[in-house]
């Protein structure tokens, strides 16, 4: 007999399966076990002496307002703030103003609200191929159908997303800068070229940002919102650069449609955590933040060759991945006929390494070859040693398959 809450389910969570990125999560907390699955920062790096400054100033201080709730918008000196530094970022760009920034709870809540304001039951929406995880499937709970733009080593391609955005999808959804999973980048050209077919369709672009900061080689290059301010949504946080735990992100976008996400967001959870954002607030003024992200690049950087480096000594010929200059992933291709969601449990138990496989970053399917590796959670020594052990375990696999 089903039981009463079964038969009682919406219509739109019938699709809906377990979290892949919870599962992973809980596989990177075992002990013993070498993680490349999340997209973790590095812990031992998060500033926590400014942290706890930060915070003892703000409840000295501030205490009762920083208790108290807030407006659902974020308040207004993080408002300001990011603006700031967005126009910092982008100095040649129509200048933002706060009234064009919504906080949100992490990024990731912006990508909900945005499933909520935009789309009905299979509305079609563009997204790469492979993209992140986490916003395909907030796309898919509000039922969106996916249409897949191939990608080059500079991402989405301009030639497969012109007949796309002729059809007229909803939004595309792309991540330019240090992609979540392939750590592909767009060059300046690649950008223009972009920004100029959605200027010439006229369709909303959401531009999902949060690596754009964390370069360690060539620097990302102008935002796609600097360079199209009118069709852009542009998402950030402070997730990756500062701590995830804050829940801290960010929308821009034009006014009225940032005050559209804001009117949903209050119906979600009324505002983002106003002890959050004084804390956040703090610790920008107390002007640690560009040397932290830039000790965090650095690190990150050696990270990232470690695990180059090991991939290409240790992995079986026929693999290819790809070279980030910035962000957290590095994605493997693996010749056709290897498995890298069936091998990934003996792995665990026999290698003691996790990786999260390829195929459900792809909204339509295939990958099963693929596997994105996290380069910023393990130190460079921690990152060869497990490469080194996957590398074995994916070349035993291989030679099996092709016995
Ligand atoms: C591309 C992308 N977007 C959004 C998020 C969500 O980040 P948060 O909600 O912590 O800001 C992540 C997290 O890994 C991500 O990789």
């Amino acid at each position: 007999m089903q039981d009463p809450f079964t038969s009682r389910l919406a219509t739109r969570m019938q699709g809906v399966k377990s979290s892949a990125i919870r599962e992973l999560l809980k596989m990177a907390n075992q002990p013993n076990v070498i993680s490349f699955a999340g997209g973790l920062p590095a812990p031992e790096l998060f500033p926590l002496d400014a942290m706890r400054a930060a915070a003892d100033r703000v409840l000295e201080r501030d205490g009762r307002k920083a208790l108290q709730y807030g407006p659902t918008e974020g308040i207004a000196p993080l408002r300001e703030l990011i603006a700031a530094r967005a126009n910092a970022a982008d100095p040649h760009a129509e200048p933002v103003r706060p009234e064009q920034v919504l906080v949100t709870t992490g990024s990731q809540q912006a990508l909900d609200l945005l499933a909520k304001v935009f789309l009905d039951p299979g509305d079609p929406i563009v997204t790469e191929n492979p993209s992140y995880l986490g916003a395909l499937q907030s796309f898919r709970l509000f039922q969106a159908s996916y249409w897949t733009v191939d990608m080059d080593d500079e991402g989405a391609m301009p030639q497969a997303l012109d007949p796309l955005l002729a059809r007229g999808p909803k939004f595309a959804y792309l991540l330019p800068s240090y992609q979540n999973p392939t750590g592909r980048s767009m060059g300046p050209e690649r950008r223009e070229q972009v920004v100029e077919l959605f200027r010439r369709h006229q369709v909303p672009l959401v531009e999902d940002d949060p690596y754009g900061a964390l370069c360690f080689g060539e620097p990302a290059g102008a935002t796609l919102r600097s360079l199209a301010p009118e069709l852009t949504l542009h998402l950030g946080t402070f997730s990756k650069t500062l701590a995830p735990g804050l829940r801290l992100g960010w929308v821009i976008g034009p006014e009225e449609w940032v005050a559209r996400l804001a009117q949903v967001k209050q119906s979600s959870d009324l505002h983002t955590s106003t002890l959050s954002q004084h804390v956040a607030l703090e610790v920008m003024g107390a002007g640690i933040i560009d040397d932290h992200i830039g000790k965090i690049c650095a690190a990150y950087g050696e990270r990232c060759q470690a695990m180059l480096e090991s991939i290409a000594s240790c992995f079986p010929a026929g693999t290819k991945w790809t070279v980030p200059t910035g962000g957290m992933f590095v994605w493997v291709e693996l010749p056709q006929g290897v498995d890298t969601a069936a091998l990934l449990p003996a792995i665990v138990a026999e290698e003691g390494v996790a990786y999260v496989s390829g195929a459900p970053f792809h909204p339509n399917g295939g990958g099963e070859n693929t596997m994105r590796l996290n380069f910023t959670h393990a130190s460079a020594d921690v990152v060869r040693d497990g490469i080194a052990r996957l590398g074995k375990a994916l070349t035993r696999a291989l030679e099996a398959t092709t016995a």
